[in-house]
């Protein structure tokens, strides 16, 4: 029960990796608000936790990121964890074939929103005298894969901003790290893998991705998530973690 008394949010917690850490973090005692663009998500999720509260966030837009964050405030009236994991997917394709608008779209959510969320986030833990923050970066921030540009753009900038918002808050009791997970199985790689001619050869073709055999799972994610939320990680700052059995060290 490390999270009893506590609250957390978690920004794209209506699916995937998000959900996974919204029910580890319920399960350990958090009340937990479920911050999501997909409103219908976001109350299916909350409504399935002891104490959730669903509010509708767009993080790419920064009224949207400090009127939700208001709003959790005015739920709970504090603000000790936050999971920043809300993003989109890019087109996948060579660089110089990009559309820019998808680019600035992608930048949009996944870097800007990341910062929107640090910036409205860390103003509510302050005034609660600190607090834990995890981003979530990937793989592609410290290993490259081709065309998957403004993914791998995006992921390393939450790197950076990690350590930045470290250092800034260390002093005030608030800690800042990232997690970097290889190819998890959530919606958006299970859907192109359905619509695949050979669906089991590429799930055969995932399972050898990473040294380490098989895919880690959300609630893998979960746990390492949690452990960087929690008091276990009191003297871990401005770290990214690389949940990936052994990929980027390959
Ligand atoms: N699944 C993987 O293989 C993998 C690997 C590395 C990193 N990641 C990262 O993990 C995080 C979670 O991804 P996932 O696989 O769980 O995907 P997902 O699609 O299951 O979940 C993403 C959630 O973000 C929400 N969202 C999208 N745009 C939003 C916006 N503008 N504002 C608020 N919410 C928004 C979606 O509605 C969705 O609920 C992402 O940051 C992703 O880049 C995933």
């Amino acid at each position: 029960m490390r999270f009893q008394d506590r609250v957390a949010l978690v920004t794209g917690g209506a699916s995937g990796l998000g959900a996974a850490t919204a029910r580890r973090f319920a399960a350990e005692g958090a009340q937990v608000v479920i911050a999501d663009i997909d409103a219908e998500g976001a109350h299916r999720v909350a409504e399935s936790l002891p104490d959730a509260h669903p509010v509708v966030m767009d993080t790419g837009e920064a009224s949207s990121v400090e009127q939700g964050i208001i709003d959790a405030m005015q739920r709970y009236g504090r603000l000790d964890v936050i999971f920043n994991n809300a993003s989109v997917d890019g087109q996948q394709q060579p660089l110089h074939e990009l559309d820019v608008a998808d680019w600035e779209r992608v930048r949009r959510v996944n870097g800007d929103g990341v910062f929107f969320v640090l910036k409205y986030g860390i103003r509510a833990m302050l005034r609660g005298g600190g607090g834990s923050i995890v981003n979530t970066s990937s793989t592609t921030a410290l290993a490259a894969r081709e065309n998957i540009s403004p993914d791998t753009f995006t992921k390393a900038g939450i790197v950076g901003l990690t350590r930045s918002a470290a250092i800034e808050y260390a002093a005030c009791g608030i800690r800042v790290n990232a997690v970097a997970p290889t190819v998890v199985m959530t919606p958006p790689v299970e859907h192109p893998i359905g619509s695949d001619p050979d669906p089991a050869q590429l799930r055969r073709q995932l399972g050898s991705f990473n040294p380490k055999p098989g895919m880690p799972t959300p609630d893998d994610v979960a746990g390492v998530v949690a452990f960087l939320a929690s008091d276990d990680a009191a003297w871990i700052t401005g770290h990214t973690i690389p949940i990936d059995g052994g990929y980027v060290t390959r």
